[in-house]
């Protein structure tokens, strides 16, 4: 029996987490093995206006009595963004110490991306985020604020755990996958402090995975290599904040913000990892029924392959291939028209096996 902790959160997060809820439920009636005990927690948005926090003091203790966390989105038109962050997401994953964010970037079958002339083939990534420290430490402040001299200051650390840890994950990412080929993403010309270390750290990591094919991009560089030559691309490692930026531009190309899928993951596995998709709280759209869950399901997909539910993840991935080439049933923002029950339906009758 896995317990699994859902965290729906804000704007479009209840819409495809509930959605990824039942279409989990409809799974584990068809794998005798998977049993689920889901727990639904409140927090974020609404909480804080009770509660004046984003999740109670004790959340992060809470949470560690469960063997993963589906999360859905953190932020509120009337909180600033930096305090729903802080308050929820970056404190679960700064708490439990996860500190590799796993990003997969496919074009799936069916899937338009806005480049042209590339096919499944040529889209087919795995993005490394480093998710504890970085220009994220959290670390700085802000003083004399209301004067002409208001002083504002962000700490980027980089620390030599922090970073071996990372590349480290990064190289067994890149050894497991075919191709064995990782990009190192840095900045090290004008940031000549922490991603000279970086880099210096990658150079010793490098030497216990000589089967790893190595290479390194500049992260402006990065982003023109990613849309004019897609396919020269398959593992890479990135600090916390050019990994974010990267993989939103990742998520564009390979069709949708709405279908990337993440890990925030404690590779030590001491404490439980956190799954999600990455597109936001998405306001404009939030209470319309339009909501792509489709990167909530990849979410569970990366969630029961953590769990070492391989048979299932692999159905459930099986299942949204099935639905996005078939073209049937598609949200919005894939082309299509339908609406989130309707996905939902449609995911849980493939599951089933029946038609839809
Ligand atoms: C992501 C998101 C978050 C981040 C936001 C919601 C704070 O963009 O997971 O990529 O910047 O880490
Ligand atoms: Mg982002």
């Amino acid at each position: 029996m896995y317990k699994i902790a859902v965290i729906p959160g804000d704007g479009i997060g209840p819409e495809v987490i509930n959605s990824g809820v039942e279409v989990l439920k409809a799974l584990s009636k068809t794998e005798p093995n998977l049993n689920i005990e889901f727990t639904t927690f409140d927090w974020g948005g609404d909480y804080f206006r009770k509660n004046g926090e984003m999740m109670p003091e004790s959340g992060v203790e809470q949470l560690k009595e469960y063997d993963t966390i589906y999360f859905g989105s953190a932020g509120d038109p009337d909180i600033p963004d930096h305090v729903t962050l802080w308050g929820l997401r970056l404190k679960i994953c700064q708490g439990l110490d996860q500190y590799a964010n796993l990003r997969p970037v496919r074009l799936l079958p069916g899937i338009n991306s806005p480049l042209r002339d590339v096919s499944e083939k040529d889209i087919d990534w795995s993005f490394i985020r480093e998710n504890s420290e970085g220009e994220y430490s959290g670390i700085g402040g802000r003083s004399h604020k209301g004067y002409s001299h208001d002083t504002s200051m962000d700490i980027t650390l980089f620390t030599r755990k922090g970073v071996e840890r990372i590349q480290k994950f990064a190289f067994e990412i890149a050894r497991s996958r075919p191709r064995k080929l990782l990009t190192l993403v840095t900045k090290s010309n004008a940031q000549r402090h922490g991603m000279v270390m970086w880099d210096e750290i990658f150079e010793e990591v490098s030497q216990d995975y000589r089967d790893v094919t190595t290479d390194k991009m500049l992260v402006d560089a990065m982003t023109t290599r990613m849309v004019l030559d897609p396919k020269s691309i398959d593992t890479v490692v990135a600090s916390n904040l050019h990994a974010d930026i990267l993989t939103d531009l990742a998520a564009s190309l390979s069709g949708s913000m709405g279908i990337a899928p993440t890990g925030n993951l404690d590779p030590d596995k001491r404490h439980p990892s956190m799954f999600e998709p990455i597109h936001g709280s998405a306001f404009d759209i939030m209470g319309k029924g339009i909501a792509n869950p489709i990167g909530s399901y990849w979410s569970s997909v990366m969630m029961l392959e953590s769990l070492g539910e391989i048979s299932a993840s692999k159905r459930l991935m099986s299942a949204i291939e099935k639905l996005t080439s078939e073209k049937k049933i598609l949200p919005k923002d894939l082309g299509g028209s339908s609406s989130s029950i309707e996905i939902t339906e449609a995911m849980i009758n493939i599951i089933l096996g029946k038609n839809y």
